[in-house]
């Protein structure tokens, strides 16, 4: 069966970018999909072709009703995988359950460390000399779920938050279509906090 990927993002979608170009993972997106009305993520799928809708969280009455309404359209696009490029909301138990071990996040930091919105600042503020990238499967807790691909990334002095994160950004865009393509593949045997990755043609 051929995977239904929906990408969830808030902002320019370079991340969503990278996924859309990638030949294992770009033709199996159905659905963009950001909290943002004019997020760069929607001009990017239009340009590429992939249906992009907006839920506006001011538009809904309670977290649950935004829940609802982005779990509604997950369903309505028939989406199996969910993968946030920089999705800026958390999503509610409901939809983490509805996919199980199905959706990925790409996260600016080596978690567990600095976990949260502010990741590359945090990491600068601390004095850290190696921050990094993860990409992880998702789980009811905040940038928590087991890591899939982690790469360092050198925190080199004069750094500002937007140096730092566009070389971070470099290893995202790498290593999410690659964590991604498996997957999609399914690839991926989830064993507790481990994840492997099995072998092309390699039975379960
Ligand atoms: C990325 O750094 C991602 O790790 C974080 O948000 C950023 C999104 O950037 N969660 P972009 O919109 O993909 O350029």
């Amino acid at each position: 069966m051929s995977a239904r990927v929906a990408v969830l993002a808030s902002g320019s979608g370079s991340n969503l970018q990278a996924l859309l170009d990638d030949t294992e993972v770009g033709p199996h997106i159905v659905l963009v999909l950001s909290d943002v009305p004019g997020a760069g993520a929607l001009d990017r799928a239009r340009l590429a072709g992939v249906p992009a809708e907006v839920a506006d969280r001011a538009g809904f009455a309670s977290r649950a009703e935004f829940d609802d309404a982005i779990l509604a359209r997950l369903r309505a696009a028939e989406a199996d995988t969910v993968l946030l490029a920089g999705f800026m909301r958390i999503l509610g138990p409901q939809i983490v359950r509805a996919f199980p071990n199905r959706i990925l996040n790409v996260h600016p930091s080596l978690l567990p460390a600095f976990p949260g919105a502010h990741a590359v600042r945090e990491a600068l503020a601390w004095g850290a000399k190696v921050t990094g990238c993860t990409v992880h499967l998702v789980d009811e807790q905040v940038d928590h779920g087991p890591a899939v691909l982690q790469e360092p990334i050198e925190i080199l002095e004069g750094d500002d938050e937007d140096s730092l994160h566009t070389r971070i950004k470099e290893a995202e865009h790498r290593l999410f279509p690659r964590a991604a393509g498996w997957l999609v593949a399914g690839r991926l045997v989830v064993e507790g906090r481990s994840v492997r990755v099995l072998r092309v043609g390699a039975a379960r």
